[in-house]
């Protein structure tokens, strides 16, 4: 399972790049208004670096609703550079824009997916990517991993090739789950991925080392 970062954030983005871990970057407005960005411009602007940083996939999402206007929006952002994949919402505006664009080569990650029918039909339409929202799903009482198993299965049963992006991510647990599952990737927060490195044991073991070594050259 390949792990994505989800942040607008150029600064986490380069941390994480360094330690070699991360293949992809996920946004959405709500983190690109997190960071203070506002207007298509300053999304574009935040991305044009995050791809100077990162040589993959670039989630950017469209924030019309209609389908005409997803489409000619969802155009212009795949434009920005190679690297973009423009998310989609699943609604039916976002199928129409899903299947136009895709059919014009453009790449989809089909965002907001909470159920194995909305990520079936995305497929079908064209997405490249389906992102089932582990963690939202959680929120309301609904097993969010178990959609992503079920996504999983019934692709695998349709030999159907739609990556599986496991998406809000909340927990280093959400990210064994999604590998166990099958998920191609993971889309992470920096959080997250700071908590999927560290391990008190290490840290203890590594005082220890250190503290043992000093002491022999000390003798
Ligand atoms: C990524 O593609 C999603 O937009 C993101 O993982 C949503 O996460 P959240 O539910 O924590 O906002």
């Amino acid at each position: 399972m390949r792990i994505f970062l989800d942040t607008a954030n150029a600064d986490e983005i380069r941390q994480a790049t360094k330690l070699g871990v991360i293949s992809g970057v996920t946004t959405n407005p709500s983190l690109a208004s997190k960071e203070g960005i506002g207007t298509l411009k300053g999304y574009r602007d935040a991305v044009l670096e995050i791809t100077d940083v990162v040589d993959g996939p670039i989630s950017v999402e469209v924030v019309s609703v209609e389908a005409e206007a997803m489409i000619e929006e969802g155009w212009g952002i795949s434009q920005w550079h190679p690297n973009i994949v423009v998310k989609m919402p699943s609604t039916r505006a976002g199928f129409e824009a899903i299947a136009q664009l895709s059919a014009d080569g453009v790449k989809i990650n089909q965002t907001l997916c909470f159920s194995v029918n909305q990520a079936l039909l995305g497929a079908q339409a064209g997405s490249a990517y389906v992102s089932p929202f582990v963690g939202r799903l959680d929120d309301v009482g609904q097993d969010g991993m178990s959609v992503v198993r079920d996504i999983v299965s019934v692709y695998r049963k349709h030999d159907i090739t739609t990556e599986v992006l496991a998406a809000s991510i909340r927990n280093p647990l959400h990210c064994i789950a999604a590998a166990n599952a099958g998920a191609h990737i993971a889309t992470v927060p920096f959080k997250v991925l700071t908590q999927m490195i560290d391990h008190p044991l290490t840290t203890a073991g590594l005082a220890r080392f250190t503290q043992d070594w000093e002491s022999a050259t000390r003798q």
